[in-house]
């Protein structure tokens, strides 16, 4: 729906802004235009699961504006955040193939002046799964998307499933501040081999990335079992336990089948089921989820 771009037209790179002064500018004379305006907020170091929300975003707005923020908030480990890949030039590249309308990147000072003293907490659905086990993490996210939101006032925003509990999180956070943007779940995308993208998956040993996928495929066995077997979702649980230890995931967080609208825990799968998944291999934590039902 961009109101521009054509197959012919060569690549052009986004514009980019980093005030929010400058976003709003932009933003509210696309709006008086009659755009709709799609926010893909993003941490950077895109990759084709990041390309894949801002295609989503082009379907439904004419403008598409991605964000990177390595948001220091959503970090419970001092080494992530310092470790988090940066490459400004390298994403805008990306963004260009794609033809987003705008990059806005602010710098830390810009989303947290001195003295910034105020959170975006979600009760309930924060509790499990990523939630116990990166204290602080949603309050971050919810926080940041929160701003984000605010200073785009987007007509939609879009984040992947991959997330999936952060998905949830923000989709409450938004309905219960009356935050008038639509928040929309885009299906994540895969390697060949069934390893979900993430940007954390470039610090993996060659011997590590070649057991990863096992956790997808781990997955989806115990999908089948339930589906087709009707195991219980804890002997599945079990069953894919073992499995994951023998593959060589040293720490399983979770490995649970939850309800797809508060994350509650299932013994068996009912209507929107899905499983939920976090473990280790070696230094870098993997997360994945597939519905079931
Ligand atoms: P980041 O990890 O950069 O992810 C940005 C968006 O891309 C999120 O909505 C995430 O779910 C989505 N994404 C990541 N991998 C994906 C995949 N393989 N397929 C589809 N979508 C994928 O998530 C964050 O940043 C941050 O928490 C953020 C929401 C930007 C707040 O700081």
């Amino acid at each position: 729906m961009s109101r521009e771009a054509t197959m012919s037209e060569p690549q052009r790179r986004p514009g980019v802004v980093r005030s929010v002064a400058e976003l709003r500018d932009l933003v509210s004379a696309w709006r008086r235009g009659g755009d709709r305006i799609g926010l893909i907020p993003t941490m950077g170091a895109l990759h084709e699961g990041h390309l894949s929300l801002i295609r989503r975003a082009q379907q439904s707005c004419h403008r598409s504006v991605a964000t990177i923020f390595v948001n220091p908030l959503q970090f419970d480990r001092p080494g992530d955040l310092a470790a988090y890949p940066r490459d400004e030039a390298l994403d805008l590249e990306r963004l260009a193939e794609v033809g987003a309308d705008l990059l806005f990147a602010p710098t830390p000072e810009e989303m947290y002046p001195p003295n910034f003293s105020t959170g975006v907490m979600v009760a309930g659905l924060t509790e499990g799964l990523c939630g116990e086990h990166r204290p602080g993490h949603f309050g971050g996210v919810a926080t940041v998307v929160t701003k984000l939101l605010l200073q785009a006032l987007p007509d939609e925003a879009f984040f992947g499933e991959k997330d999936f509990q952060q998905l949830r999180v923000i989709q409450r956070m938004a309905r219960d501040l009356n935050i008038p943007s639509e928040i929309i779940g885009v299906e994540t995308v895969r390697e060949a081999d069934g390893l979900a993208l993430s940007s954390r998956n470039r610090h993996l040993s060659q011997s590590q990335r070649a057991a990863a996928p096992t956790l997808y495929a781990v997955m989806r066995e115990m999908a089948r079992r339930m589906t087709d077997e009707g195991e219980s979702a804890g002997k599945a649980e079990a069953w894919g336990r073992r499995h994951l230890s023998e593959a060589g995931f040293e720490k399983i967080e979770y490995l649970e089948l939850r309800d797809e609208e508060k994350l509650q825990p299932l013994d068996a799968p009912v209507q929107n089921s899905r499983l939920f998944a976090a473990a280790w291999l070696g230094a870098v934590r993997l997360i994945d989820n597939l519905k079931v039902a």
